[in-house]
């Protein structure tokens, strides 16, 4: 690989008419990292990996992948990297070997070495034994494994996955974390990731990107991140009787740094959450409300995200399984 980073982006950007899908987006990757882009519907994550993995030309700015331009050598892009769609790609009607040998086939790799890389592969993901089945019988867990297994039989420098996660079950979630993992140990695969799972960002990634509505919003590590919103602990009290003036007497509490006002609720950041707790209960009682619930957890990235974009990506996610899996944009289209 050319250069120092695995990946180096400047103010890359992609309008669909009028509207723009990535806006002016900057950063870089170092080799052998795990990077996350993690986003809401819509924020233009997919736009983001299309364009740095060729399926998409930018509208402006420059991405070096691989020490290569995508705009000016795609095709030599493309030989050092693995893309893993959002919607899954493999054949239904072919075994797992047969989609796994096809897709060495495409990249010129002879039968020998295809052959002991395919079964190496199906080994590592757990599927050597139904690796003779057609893929129509696999669970979502098992297909992704497979999809992610297949575009490694070319051994690209670069992994880039589209939510890889999206609308498994928790369980086979893990499997896909422990094989991600796994990948990354050796230091000698960089891989990209979008996600708008926290949790995916926050075990997976040494670094997350928060995108919305095209723009990078924040950058850091998980921990960097949290560290950077004011208050270490958010409290979420249901409160009878909520009126601007409770709000008000909360806001005056010296350990309380942000207030939101949602229905019933209001979510507290505030430092040392569960010593205050306490202080933040009389003060609700003293202007008149009461207590329905109250509960205390420590900032998580979900916590940055609703601070910088005072919006939750939870409230997006069911009906974004529902619509998805299977889903996508047809080949060739927007370009
Ligand atoms: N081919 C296209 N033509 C027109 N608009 C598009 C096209 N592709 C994406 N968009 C728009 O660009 C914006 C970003 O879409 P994109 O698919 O990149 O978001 P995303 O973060 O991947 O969302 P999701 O979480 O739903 O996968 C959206 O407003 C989308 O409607
Ligand atoms: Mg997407």
């Amino acid at each position: 690989m050319q250069g120092t980073k695995a990946i180096a982006v400047h103010e890359i950007t992609r309008k669909f008419g009028t509207a723009t899908a990535v806006d002016r987006i900057s950063f870089e990757v170092d080799r052998g990292e795990f990077f996350g882009f993690l986003g809401p519907n819509g924020a233009g994550k997919t736009t983001l990996i299309r364009m740095l993995t060729t399926l998409l030309v930018p509208t402006g700015g420059k991405a070096v992948v691989a020490g290569f331009d995508v705009a000016e050598d795609p095709s030599e892009v493309r030989k050092h990297i693995g893309v893993v769609p959002q919607a899954m790609t493999s054949d239904l009607d072919l075994t797992g070997r047969e989609n796994m040998d096809i897709y060495g086939r495409f990249y010129g790799i002879r039968a020998r070495q295809r052959k002991e890389r395919v079964e190496r592969l199906l080994e590592m993901v757990g599927l050597a034994q139904r690796a003779d089945d057609l893929v129509a019988t696999y669970s979502g867990g098992m297909r992704r494994r497979l999809e992610i297994a297949r575009v490694l039989v070319h051994r690209p420098e670069l992994l880039f996955l589209d939510e890889p996660t999206i609308g498994l079950d928790p369980q086979s979630r893990r499997v896909v974390w422990d094989l991600l993992r796994k990948l990354t140990e050796g230091g000698s695969i960089t891989i990209f990731l979008t996600t708008h799972y926290m949790e995916e960002a926050e075990t997976l990634c040494g670094r997350v990107a928060i995108i919305d509505a095209g723009r990078i919003i924040a950058m850091g590590s998980p921990a960097e991140l949290k560290a950077g919103i004011p208050g270490n602990d958010i409290i979420t009290l249901r409160v009878g009787g909520l009126t601007g003036e409770i709000v008000q007497s909360i806001k005056k509490l010296p350990f309380v740094h942000n207030v939101g006002m949602e229905d019933e609720s209001i979510r507290v950041s505030a430092d040392n959450g569960a010593e205050n707790l306490p202080g933040l209960i009389d003060a609700v009682r003293a202007s008149g409300g009461t207590i329905l619930s109250a509960s205390v957890h420590e900032q998580s990235l979900e916590d940055v995200f609703i601070h910088y974009t005072g919006k939750s990506i939870r409230e997006e996610e069911a009906r974004k399984i529902n619509f998805l899996v299977g889903a996508g944009i047809p080949r060739g289209f927007g370009r």
